[in-house]
């Protein structure tokens, strides 16, 4: 029996909005255990929307399960960079010390243990995340006591807290994660600037998007400012699902104020008096902090009504989390995802800055965007656009993992060569680097003067440090069961070709490619590019596509012939089919050309 009661209590908590229904999700799976057939009922009754909307919003994020996990969900993060560092091994011993299958729960209901995408510790793995709560640096005497602890049934809030440490290995601090910022001060300067001022000071700023595209901030937010619209937005995007990436994360743990300040110095820039931040829900343990870090400021008059005393200046953010989905850090799927639907992308144009959230002009930058953007405002754009190079000024943070002494998180002025960073971070013996995650550009040891720039190799954070010792096969295969996983199935040449290229992957892994493949997957990678809907299906081929170029020696040690070679064996399957026929006459049977 569901309890109703509860369900309202859930509603009631999100002010009854259909808009929060990720949210509520979340809730009353923690409370109920699952999102059964009942709770999708109770739900759809309480907000009085249709149950085919529910389930359909509920069915599409991953940390969202419609049968229940047990007490314990222990979802290990599956990156290459995590699984290079034992992630497999590690969820091998825990379902081992637990008596448990991964994938299944086990027999007495406790515990359920398996795979996710990346949860953004790829500094600190093999980590996992335990009822969303992150597990970082999970040695064998972490994975004992993790054993230990679900064994006993010990609630969370009893577990030692030092399981729960997420380190912030800030190792080459800047101006955004280095500096003293004094909260306000940026803002009490945007005040005197007045909109028109903050936009000038972007422009001279040349300010580029952190998140990817690089797209110019002082042209998104003077068209923002001038859309029509009866109230206008400021969303931060926090989901940073990239595999590899890590840096928003960091910002958001060590310089919350920095992030909240741009996105109030925005408000100001467009017009807005509501904004909201949108975490991954991989971030759960951040939620507290940032609550917190956004009462001070309310405390402070830097936020709420009358911000600095100026009665027209009122503005709120609010923290809305997400529920594991890769799609959502691409805009417009985000804005589905705020509008309690499943994330996946809109037809552009109309781009947010005209028609966003709620169908109102908004304004979405990256976490290290808005950061950035409080130090133009407080240290002016001139100063700004000094560092770095002239087309990529600034500085940018490097989230650095895999095959290295230091990982962590890195600010350097933009143009920083590939080779200065394997350097600083220790890496010895590198024979590439994935720069950007799965969607950048993978760069082989011969490239490593290459610089960290849009005019060069563009970055939205991640840098995949890869020795000689890794077969870089290994790696594109990870990356295109990635993307086959994260496509949100919208538009068929991604559905199929992502499905297509990984089937592919897994052919020539199990030793049964050939050229014949290698060419199927170029040809693939044509038809992502040219026919996806949007910038997932056209990066969905380009790690598998590059790796091959870089490294064709992993690929071609793996071929068996140089023409077609069948992945399963077709006379086999016929077998069934001739039982049941009665046949077994030549005829019955595929022939071999050989
Ligand atoms: C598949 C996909 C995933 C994305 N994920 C993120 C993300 O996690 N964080 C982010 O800031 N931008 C992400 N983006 C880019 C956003 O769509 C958008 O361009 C960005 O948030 C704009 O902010 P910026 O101009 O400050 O970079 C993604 C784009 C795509 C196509
Ligand atoms: S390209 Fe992929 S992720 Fe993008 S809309 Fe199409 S199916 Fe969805």
């Amino acid at each position: 029996m569901i309890d109703h009661e509860a369900i309202g209590r859930i509603s009631a908590r999100y002010g009854a909005k259909p808009a929060r229904l990720v949210g509520m999700l979340r809730d009353a799976q923690s409370e109920f255990g699952s999102l059964s057939p009942g709770v999708i009922d109770a739900i759809a009754d309480e907000l009085h929307i249709p149950r085919v909307r529910v389930e359909s919003t509920a069915s599409f994020y991953h940390l969202l399960h419609a049968r229940p996990h047990g007490a314990f969900e222990l979802l290990f993060s599956d990156n290459i960079v995590d699984r290079f560092a034992g992630s497999r091994e590690a969820l091998a011993y825990l379902c081992e010390r637990l008596w448990v299958e991964p994938g299944k729960v086990s027999e007495d209901g406790l515990v359920y243990v398996d795979t996710t995408s990346d949860i953004g510790m790829g500094d600190q793995g093999p980590a996992a995340l335990v009822n969303g709560r992150a597990l970082p640096a999970l040695d064998k005497n972490r994975l004992d006591l993790v054993a230990t602890l679900v064994r006993e049934n010990r609630p969370l809030a009893d577990w030692p807290p030092m399981l729960f440490e997420v380190a912030t290995n800030v190792r080459k601090p800047g101006p955004l994660l280095g500096e003293d910022f004094e909260p306000g001060a940026a803002l009490a300067r945007a005040v005197a600037l007045k909109p028109e001022g903050i936009l000038a000071e972007l422009e001279t700023a040349n300010l580029r998007g952190r998140g990817g595209a690089g797209y110019k901030a002082a042209w998104k937010w003077a068209s923002c400012r001038k859309a029509e619209g009866a109230a206008h937005y400021v969303i931060c995007n926090a989901d940073e699902g990239e595999p590899g990436t890590f840096k928003d994360r960091v910002l958001l743990q060590t310089r919350p104020d920095l992030v909240f300040e741009g996105m109030t110095i925005a408000a100001l820039a467009i017009g807005a008096r509501q904004g909201v931040l949108y975490l991954r829900g991989e971030y759960l343990y951040l939620l507290e902090p940032l609550e917190a870090a956004l009462a001070r400021r309310r405390a402070a008059n830097l936020l709420g009504d009358a911000i600095l005393g100026d009665a027209a200046f009122n503005f709120e953010i609010e923290i809305v989390l997400g529920a594991g989905a890769y799609m959502c850090g691409e805009e417009s799927g985000l804005i589905e995802s705020l509008e309690g639907k499943p994330g996946k992308p809109r037809n552009r144009p109309p781009y947010p800055d005209k028609s966003g959230y709620l169908n109102q002009p908004t304004l979405v930058n990256n976490v290290e965007s808005f950061a950035c953007a409080t130090r133009i405002v407080e240290r002016g754009g001139a100063w700004f656009a000094a560092i770095g190079t002239p087309k990529s000024t600034g500085t940018k943070l490097i989230s650095v993992s895999g095959d290295c002494q230091h990982p962590g998180t890195y600010e350097y002025p933009f143009g920083v060569s590939v080779r200065q960073v394997l350097a600083d971070c220790g890496a010895k013996a590198a024979q590439a680097v994935q720069v950007g995650g799965p969607s950048g550009t993978c760069v082989p040891w011969r490239e490593f003067d290459r610089r960290i720039a849009f005019e060069d190799v563009p970055s939205a954070g991640a840098f995949m440090v890869f020795s000689r010792e890794r077969d870089m096969f290994d790696v594109a295969r990870n990356f295109s069961h990635f993307f086959a996983h994260e496509s949100c199935g919208f538009c068929t040449p991604c559905r199929v070709g992502t499905s297509l290229l990984a089937n592919t992957m897994d052919k020539l892994a199990a030793g049964k490619g050939s050229a014949y493949d290698m060419q199927r997957m170029q040809m693939l990678m044509r038809v992502l590019l040219s026919m996806s809907h949007c910038g997932l299906g056209h990066t969905a081929a380009k790690p598998v596509v590059q790796t091959m170029a870089a490294f064709p020696e992993a690929f071609e040690r793996r071929l068996r012939k140089l023409d077609f070679e069948p992945a399963f064996d077709l006379d086999a399957a016929l077998g069934t089919a001739r039982m049941i026929t009665g046949r077994d006459d030549d005829w019955a049977h595929i022939v071999s050309a050989e």
